[in-house]
């Protein structure tokens, strides 16, 4: 085939979906200009007009904890380099089904039921790429995690509709904004995907909330996929509940994701875990996983890491304990700087509302603050819109990203830039 207007991209012919992956980075702007930006990072000293970013869920409060750990699971055996199961040797899905009983469900987890893949963005790709075909529609309540519309719309070709919930309500989630987002929706809606604690609000949902959901899902006979990766990162006074303790078995439509990125600090050693109980779907991951299995050296490492109960049970409680002194410092930093925000309890994060400084309220002013904050005063947040929120105005403030001595000041600075705004 000739090589026709606009498949042409630097000399180079592409096939159709190498030009559209190539001309439509999936990848948000804050996220281009976090990496633009990294190398320049704040210091207190050397680089006190350093970059600070509040934008990428990621926990660097744990390294002295977690590196000398993942240092003393060096001694790998030869099998760590040889072909296995693509989606996780024996051993260490044996190890993730007792961590996940232990730590998350509550009650057995067979190990044939678990999958192990390059992280929770490759097992939501993989899973959705079963559930669902081409065009149908995936039910994501909103504000979320930025990262399910590439998961789930780049290749798999689906289309996230969204339920969104008000700032009016806290942004709780009712089944009657499900019910009205499927109402609205132009395409059939084949699972609802719900995160929980929640990205980004922070809240863990209760016992009869997630009751309310699962029913919901269950009349409605679709696929439910709980999106657990922060439920062991719970500072506050409720209770992390997994949405897949509720029944006494998960059934062919409820799953579970899950992954070392948060909890364990560790994104980038890219493993995600599927517990699922649906063999078809198992099956159809399991045809795909060649293609992002984890290296066996890291199933190896993490295997020792959670087989080790009192590490674990150590390490998770001074992680809550650092993740909750931090919000508290973070939370007073914003009270000063007047910047309001929604209380949280679990998770990296703030729901900020910057409202108050802008003159009107839009999707247009939202962009145009955002901006200003990264260049005024060098510190990058996740805009609203990012978060696919249905009103503008808000940005998420991740707030372990960084020492909290550097988030401190990016608020500082924000703070200051933002009054100075207010007067002229
Ligand atoms: C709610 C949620 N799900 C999935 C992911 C993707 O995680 P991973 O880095 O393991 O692909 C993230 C990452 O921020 C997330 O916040």
């Amino acid at each position: 085939m000739p090589a026709g207007p606009g498949r042409n991209i630097r000399g180079v012919n592409l096939s159709t979906r190498g030009e559209l992956l190539a001309t439509n980075r999936p990848t948000p702007r804050y996220i281009d200009e976090h990496f633009a930006r990294v190398e320049n990072r704040w210091d207190p000293d050397a680089n006190p007009d350093g970059y600070v970013s509040m934008c990428i869920a990621e926990n660097k409060l744990v390294w002295d904890l977690l590196g000398p750990k993942l240092a003393a699971g060096r001694e790998v055996p030869q099998r760590v380099v040889e072909y296995d199961a693509m989606v996780g040797t024996a051993s260490f899905r044996e190890a993730l089904a007792i961590f996940l009983e232990r730590h998350m469900v509550g009650r057995p987890i067979d190990p044939d039921h678990v999958i192990a893949l390059a992280g929770a963005g490759t097992v939501l790709e993989m899973l959705f790429y079963t559930i669902a075909d081409p065009g149908e529609g995936i039910l994501v309540p909103t504000p979320s995690y930025s990262g399910f519309w590439p998961d789930l719309e780049t290749r798999d070709e689906l289309q996230i509709i969204p339920a969104h919930t008000t700032s009016e309500s806290g942004f709780r989630l009712t089944v009657d904004q499900l019910d009205e987002a499927v109402a609205a929706a132009s395409v059939p809606v084949r699972a609802l995907l719900f995160t929980s604690p929640n990205n980004p609000l922070g809240c863990v949902y209760s016992h009869d909330e997630l009751e309310d959901i699962i029913t919901w899902a269950e009349t409605r006979e679709i696929h439910l996929v709980f999106d657990e990766l922060f439920a062991l990162s719970v500072y506050g006074e409720a209770a992390f509940v997994s949405g897949a303790s509720l029944r006494p078995a998960l059934g062919p439509r409820i799953h579970l994701v899950w992954a070392f990125s948060k909890d364990f600090a560790a994104s980038g050693l890219r493993c995600g875990i599927l517990v699922s109980e649906n063999e078809g779907i198992r099956q159809a991951v399991d045809g795909l996983a060649y293609w992002a299995a984890v290296s066996g050296d890291t199933q190896f490492v993490l295997e020792q890491m959670i087989s080790d109960d009192a590490w674990v049970d150590e390490f998770t409680a001074e992680n809550q304990r650092r993740l909750g002194l931090a919000y508290r410092e973070v939370t007073a930093a914003l009270e000063k700087a007047s910047i309001p925000h929604v209380s949280a309890q679990a998770g990296f994060f703030f729901l900020c509302d910057f409202r108050p400084f802008m003159d009107e309220v839009t999707w247009e002013a939202e962009a145009e603050l955002w901006e200003w904050l990264l260049t005024t005063a060098n510190a990058n947040l996740t805009p609203g819109a990012d978060c696919h929120i249905g009103e503008p105005g808000f940005m998420r403030l991740v707030f372990p990203s960084e020492r909290t001595a550097a988030v401190v000041a990016g608020i500082e600075r924000m703070g200051t830039a933002l009054a100075e705004r207010r007067r002229s």
